[in-house]
């Protein structure tokens, strides 16, 4: 049997065309975007089209985009970015409990600089209550971060909305847009959002390399110091096979946006109904929020078997997939976004993250079927 990948939500297949618009800069353009030759203006013309076409994709202006290294290092220009520049106003800061660890660690290292870090809870399907950020809004708060969608259970929150209480209270409003890129449709305007984080390879780009935007309205200062790139936002030499990687990439998925919705939809739609007829709805969960969710990501616990058991038994069957807590000396750590959640202890420890995407079929989602029921029924005996 071929092997199986859903994890798409952890990384993703590069698309051919990507890789065969990658090759095309590596071997044909070496020059340093900052020399004044030809070669350097050849480079110099790789970035900005990939920076137009990007930012054309997400109905912003090319300079509001800043390229960096990936999402993790968008989350925190935004964090430390933003606690800086407006440490004069104050130092409270408003974080979801679900965002990932690129936002959630930096938000600690704030703390331990003596910010002062709250944290946004959710309910039991990963949804932040908009009230609560409302209530909790003070004069001395600068920055809200809420991100557009979980990475583990999909979960999408209602980004214009928090968007617009920001706006409202002078409050800098981030969101991390990893996961949604590709999914959703991303309008930094109609959003109101001032940082917003993305990634390419979660949408068949390459890895290390994401950009944040910047909305023209803020002035963020730079974490990485050197040349002038990056209109001396962030310095250091462009990765111009990246760039153009990240721009196709861009372009492909969202003009094939609708398509690929109604596409996840369906192997998700297969998924869930397959369960059900095979182990029966009384036998798994689904966690996260069935109605405002990306198509993409399945987050379901098997209550019979924990996590590390179905995982292992599911790799043997040569089937990748997540379980979305952090393993530390050897052991599942219980994920931070399923305990915020506040979900029972015997869903928190047997949930597994299925992710689709770029190859996965019909066959493949009947074949991860008969595996989980057999491998339930297994462990039962
Ligand atoms: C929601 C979210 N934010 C940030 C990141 C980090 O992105 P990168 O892997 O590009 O550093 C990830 C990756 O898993 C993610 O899912």
């Amino acid at each position: 049997m071929n092997r199986i990948y859903m994890d798409h939500a952890a990384s993703t297949p590069m698309h051919p065309l990507v890789a065969e618009e990658m090759l095309r800069i590596m071997t044909g353009t070496f020059g340093n975007a900052s020399s004044v030759h030809a070669f350097g203006r050849d480079a110099k013309r790789i970035v900005s089209d990939a920076r137009e076409k990007i930012a054309a994709a997400i109905h912003a202006r090319p300079a509001d985009l800043v390229f960096t290294s990936g999402g993790t290092e968008s989350d925190n220009m935004a964090l430390f970015g933003a606690a800086a520049a407006r440490v004069d106003k104050g130092r409270h800061l408003l974080v979801s409990q679900i965002e990932h660890h690129a936002v959630l660690h930096a938000a600690e290292q704030l703390a331990e600089q003596g910010y002062d870090v709250e944290y946004i809870p959710v309910d039991t399907l990963g949804r932040v209550d908009i009230e609560w950020i409302r209530d909790h809004i003070r004069p001395d708060t600068t920055l809200i971060s809420v991100m557009v969608a979980n990475n583990e259970v999909g979960t999408v929150q209602d980004i214009e909305a928090i968007g617009a209480l920001a706006r409202e209270q002078d409050i800098w409003f981030h969101t991390d847009a990893v996961q949604a890129l590709g999914s959703l449709d991303i309008d930094c305007e109609k959003w109101k959002a001032d940082l917003i984080s993305f990634s390419a390879h979660k949408i068949n780009g390459p890895q290390g390399i994401g950009a944040l935007y910047v909305s023209p309205k803020i002035k963020l200062p730079a974490l990485l110091h050197g040349g002038n790139q990056e209109r001396k936002r962030r310095a250091g030499t462009e990765n111009l096979a990246g760039m153009a990687g990240f721009a196709k990439a861009v372009e492909l998925a969202v003009s094939s946006l609708d398509e690929r919705h109604a596409q996840l939809h369906h192997l998700r739609q297969e998924f869930l109904g397959k369960l059900e007829q095979r182990i029966g709805s009384d036998k798994f969960v689904l966690n996260g929020d069935p109605s405002h969710t990306l198509a993409h990501i399945v987050n379901v616990s098997f209550p019979a078997v924990g996590t590390e058991t179905m995982l292992m038994n599911l790799d043997m069957e040569r089937i990748a997939v997540a379980s979305g807590s952090a393993c530390t000396s050897g052991s599942l750590e219980t994920s931070h976004v399923l305990r915020a959640m506040n979900l029972s202890e015997n869903v928190l420890k047997s949930a597994i993250r299925f992710s689709f995407g770029l190859g996965n079929t019909s066959e493949e989602i009947e074949t991860v079927v008969q595996k989980i029921e057999s491998i339930i029924g297994r462990v039962r005996a």
